[in-house]
């Protein structure tokens, strides 16, 4: 077995330096990659920073039980599997160990050839686990808008929408919003929605490919369509028989195409290029687009009556900073998806971390929300995401246009005038009452960043405690 390359990692955890010296060289000449700890705290250290597959585990070390660090393995959820080394032989500490989750449990002085098969059975063992682990994770993934998170009202009503039309399944629909607001991930979802969940999804984005191509990908071709075409080709539409097809940046279809989508949507026929036979098909339309359809129509960008058409079933998805609450929510799912991903175990964020993406306006949305998370946990080692861990993300509330001196504005000057500073005292103290204190929210209102608020109510010797703003007055 000499120089094969496993490419596993085997932690041996043992005080005697001699015990690990020769295991290491044994198990080295079967290909794997040794790390060595000679103490439990050693063996904590290794397992927070290494990617492990398999720990040989000596019961008695000088530092703590051998069965502390099985604990410490199984609550830390590592899929290492353990083996466990004991000179001596303890019915009740093999019992314990079998019961706490170890492969095995082995007596010193044990024949190595003997491990190195154990070894070899119980990594394919692991190997089986994360095969499960995956199989189960996919399926968890298809199951549509249990990965799509949000409670705010905004998205309440979303997901509605979307279970409602799933139903209808040959209503075209049309999804808009921002970019990075979940647009791919809602039309994933009705999909598997649907009575065409299990057959296919297809998505395609009208940006990416000339004209031409994107009208052989959407109807396929006929032999000799044009010069490459040596095979007839089915498109996009025919793969998809009976099940869906995801337009997504439907506002950068070509004129030509547009006709032709049109037509489509009208009778479910086409022909495939350089073909002449109608080919008919069953699948639903979902279009996306970040654009705005309506004034691309007004522009002469986009065709209206195929815009009337694809908007049958219009669902707007709202932006980031328009879903209360959602932020939170959406900063722990993406923690949880990059431990995963990461094998870390950060818990959450700092209150001011918190705060600091929440006040944000989130130009990026859901996208730039998942980026910025990621960022954090690569630059970050504790426990919690910091403030530090996070990018500046300045606040910028939304921009007042600019009103011309001769324009009246929004808001009438009493014949009488106002005392200026005691409206903006009264009303910053109306805006923290309705906010509870939360001066991220009070600043919402105010078109303030959270520095501002406090400025302000540092300056107008306002309390800082929250509790004092929390009232029955909050509307
Ligand atoms: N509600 C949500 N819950 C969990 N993840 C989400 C949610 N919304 C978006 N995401 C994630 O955010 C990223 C961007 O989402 P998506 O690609 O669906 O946005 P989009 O609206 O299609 O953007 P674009 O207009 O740029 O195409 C993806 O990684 C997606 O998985
Ligand atoms: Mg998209």
């Amino acid at each position: 077995m000499a120089g094969t390359s496993k490419n596993e990692v085997i932690l041996i955890v043992d005080d005697e330096k001699l015990l690990r010296w020769s295991l290491r060289e044994r198990l080295k000449e079967d290909g794997y990659k040794i790390l060595e700890a000679g103490t439990g705290a050693e063996a904590r250290a290794i397992l927070a920073s290494h990617f492990v597959d398999l720990v040989l585990l000596d019961i008695k070390l000088p530092d703590c039980n051998g069965l502390e660090i099985l604990a410490h393995i199984r609550e830390r959820g590592h899929d290492a599997t353990v083996l466990l080394m004991t000179a001596y032989s303890s019915v009740e500490d093999a019992v314990n160990a079998m019961r706490m989750g170890a492969y095995n449990y082995l007596t010193k002085p044990f024949n190595v050839e003997e491990l190195s098969v154990l070894i070899e059975k119980a990594l394919e063992s692991t190997q089986l686990k994360r095969q499960i682990a995956r199989l189960h994770e996919s399926m968890q993934s298809t199951q549509g808008l249990d990965n799509v998170v949000g409670r705010s009202l905004a998205m309440a009503k979303v997901f509605d929408l979307v279970l409602k039309v799933a139903q209808f399944s040959t209503t075209t629909v049309l999804i808009t919003g921002e970019s990075g607001v979940g647009k791919d991930v809602l039309a994933k979802a009705l999909h598997l929605n649907s009575d065409r969940a299990m057959r296919p999804f297809m998505n395609l984005t009208c940006t990416t490919i000339t004209e031409s191509l994107l009208e052989s990908e959407l109807f396929g071709h006929e032999r000799g369509a044009f010069t490459d075409a040596k095979n007839s080709k089915k498109g996009l539409f025919e793969l998809a028989d009976g099940g869906t097809v995801f337009l997504d940046e439907i506002g950068d279809m070509p004129a030509a195409l547009q006709a032709k989508l049109l037509r489509f949507l009208q009778d479910k026929t086409f022909k495939r290029v350089g073909g002449s036979q109608d080919v008919t098909v069953d699948v639903r339309i979902i279009a996306a687009t970040n654009k705005d359809l309506p004034k691309l129509v007004e522009d002469g960008g986009f065709r209206g009556d195929l815009f009337y058409r694809l908007d049958t079933f219009p669902i707007a998805v709202p932006p980031l900073r328009e879903r209360d609450g959602d932020v939170t929510l959406l900063a722990q799912h993406f923690i949880d998806l990059f431990n995963k991903q990461f094998r870390k175990h950060v818990k959450g964020l700092t209150s001011e971390a918190l705060e600091r993406l929440d006040s944000y306006h989130w130009p990026g949305n859901v996208r730039e929300l998942k980026n910025v998370v990621e960022r954090a946990m690569i630059l970050g080692s504790g426990e919690l995401i910091t403030e530090d861990n996070l990018p500046q993300l300045a606040s910028q509330p939304k921009a007042i246009p600019t009103q011309q001196a001769s324009v009246a504005g929004p808001y009438q000057l009493p014949p009488d005038g106002i005392n200026l500073e005691e409206l903006e005292r009264d009303l910053l103290i109306q805006a923290l009452r309705r906010a509870n204190g939360v001066k991220t929210k009070a600043g919402r209102l105010l078109g303030l960043n959270r520095d501002q608020i406090r400025y302000r109510m540092k300056s107008w010797g306002l309390t800082d405690a929250r509790e004092t703003w929390v009232s029955n007055n909050a509307q």
